[in-house]
């Protein structure tokens, strides 16, 4: 009997991502054999594979077919596109995860005088980014000289190695406390899925239903199901203002012909001054919950 085939997807092992990428499979319905300290982790219910590897190395992973499917920030997988010797070019992204979010900002010391770009003009720029800044500064046509490191890039101003940084930005907490202010953003970044040119059709089954549940499980986190009763003679009104519904459900209220009962999925978020309006509109008994899953 031949073994039955199995996807491999690679996430973060440590690091920001991390947590997330491995909470978002649990909310796909993939059960985990607890071994997080191991490069393989087994799905138990689903013909899955979770390599635990470094951001940077989840490409390669891809271009060899170790896994066909990764989740990485969308700037580690460009900058090996943008390094540009080819291997990465048939790696795709299939869909933004909205977490991990960040940028690849320029950022210079107090005492550089920074008025645009060109301000860069033959200055040296340490970056773990070559390809991403190559790229960006051979489109503004702008010379400068880049020096390549692996972390701590934001200790190379002070330590006269750069003039000034090309890094990842999030808090902005690592720039305060270096005395660097940031000031041109090459990119904006989160989590992204991501595959290669999947050729084995079982395979790319499994992908496909894996990428289903991602995105039913982000569309069911951007949705909330909202419950009220309206007056019957402001129900238009009251549609009006449930947020990214499609049509509600009405449904009569035992006893009343003055009001219905409205109950609605509404696929943006629901903010107190939206229950506000509705309640302006003669809404009673507003009730906004979770949606845990959701599909078509
Ligand atoms: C990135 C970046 C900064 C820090 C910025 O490093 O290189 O050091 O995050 O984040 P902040 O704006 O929230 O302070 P990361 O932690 O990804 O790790 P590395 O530099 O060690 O690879
Ligand atoms: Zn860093």
């Amino acid at each position: 009997m031949s073994e039955e085939k199995r996807l491999k997807i690679a996430i973060q092992k440590s690091g920001r991502l991390a947590d997330m990428s491995l909470q978002l499979l649990e909310k796909c319905g993939i059960f985990l054999e607890k071994s997080r300290d191991q490069l393989l982790c087994r799905a138990q219910n689903f013909p899955l594979d979770i390599f635990l590897v470094r951001d940077d190395d989840i490409p390669a992973f891809l271009s060899t077919d170790v896994c066909q499917l990764g989740i990485l920030g969308q700037n580690a997988l460009l900058e090996k596109q943008a390094l540009g010797n080819g291997k990465f070019n048939g790696l795709k992204q299939l869909l933004p995860l909205g977490y991990g979010k960040c940028r690849l900002s320029i950022a210079v010391p107090h005492d550089f005088t920074y008025d645009s770009i060109t301000s860069l003009k033959g200055k040296v720029i340490a970056t773990s980014y070559k390809g991403l800044l190559s790229q960006y500064l051979a489109k503004q046509n702008i010379k400068a000289d880049i020096v390549t490191m692996e972390g701590a890039v934001e200790v190379a101003p002070r330590t006269h190695l750069a003039d000034v940084i090309c890094d990842l930005v999030s808090t902005g907490n690592t720039l305060t406390s270096n005395g660097l202010a940031e000031k041109d953003v090459i990119l904006h970044s989160q989590a992204v899925l991501a595959t290669n040119q999947i050729m084995d059709l079982e395979i790319k089954l499994l992908a496909d239903k894996i990428t289903s549940r991602i995105k039913a499980v982000l569309r069911a986190e951007n949705s909330r199901y909202i419950m009220l009763n309206s007056p019957t003679d402001s129900l238009e009104a009251i549609k009006a203002v449930l947020p990214g519904s499609q049509s509600p459900t009405v449904m009569p209220l035992q006893g009343r012909d003055d009001m219905v009962a409205v109950h609605a999925v509404c696929e943006e978020g629901v903010f107190w001054d939206t229950m506000e309006e509705l309640k302006a509109n003669g809404a009673k008994s507003i009730l906004v919950v979770p949606i845990e899953k959701m599909l078509d």
